[in-house]
């Protein structure tokens, strides 16, 4: 499984990434907008240069010819860039036409598997079901991505299965038993992956086991 963090900030790209786990980032309009008074195509170009992976970048045009404008432009930024293209009537004929001329997409605001289902028949790279959106709706979410797996496996769709909108650690665990290809997640809940009590309080006991040895040792050596 492909692990992507989902946000524009630099610092927190930066940090994921000496992690040495990183497979990727997502971006949204709305993550940017949280990074303040920066160059969209700047930005974009410095998350590449610092991860190793894919970077999704999402345009903003809603018609066909201005969506795929877009995406010449921003497939111009950077080698690693797969481009967003919403779930729409016009963004369906956008990523048939970006397929053909080999430019990779991420298509984003998947809330079915009908949906899901027309993206892969267009050609998309990435399918970005919305997890958490939809259990916000009291829906079940990770039970999208169970059932956009299970189409995709039926007919052999190439389109990589991308659990997005996640919140919580349970999410990503859902997510993999389900069989999604990616998660992307906020930097906040791939640290909460390594989150466990125990862990601490185990290594907390072995540290102040060890440093008990080492004064024995040393009581036994005459030094203490
Ligand atoms: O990048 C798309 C998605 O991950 C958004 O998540 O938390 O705004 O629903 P959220």
């Amino acid at each position: 499984m492909k692990l992507f963090i989902d946000t524009a900030d630099l610092d927190e790209i930066r940090e994921a990434n000496d992690m040495g786990i990183l497979d990727g980032v997502t971006t949204n309009p709305s993550l940017v907008k949280d990074e303040g008074n920066v160059d969209f195509h700047e930005h974009v170009f410095t998350i590449c240069e610092t991860v190793d992976g894919d970077v999704s970048a999402e345009v903003t045009a809603t018609t066909v010819d201005g969506m795929i404008e877009e995406a010449h432009r921003l497939h111009q930024v950077h080698e690693n860039v797969v481009v967003k293209i919403p779930l729409t009537q016009d963004g369906i004929k956008a990523l048939r036409a970006l397929d053909a001329e080999g430019i990779e997409t991420n298509c984003t605001l998947c809330f079915s598997p009908t949906q899901a289902t027309l993206a892969a028949k267009a050609g998309a790279d990435y399918i970005s079901p919305f997890i958490g959106r939809i259990d916000d709706l009291s829906s079940d979410g990770v039970g999208l991505i169970e059932e956009i797996v299970q189409i995709y496996d039926n007919y052999d769709f190439d389109t990589e299965v991308l659990a997005a909108s996640i919140r919580h650690p349970t999410h990503v665990k859902r997510a993999a038993l389900a069989g999604a290809d990616v998660a992307t997640m906020p930097f906040e809940t791939l640290l909460a992956l390594l989150d466990h009590p125990l862990t601490d309080r185990g290594l907390e006991r072995f540290l102040a086991d060890w440093e008990a040895y080492k004064d024995a040792r040393k009581a036994e050596a005459g030094l203490a």
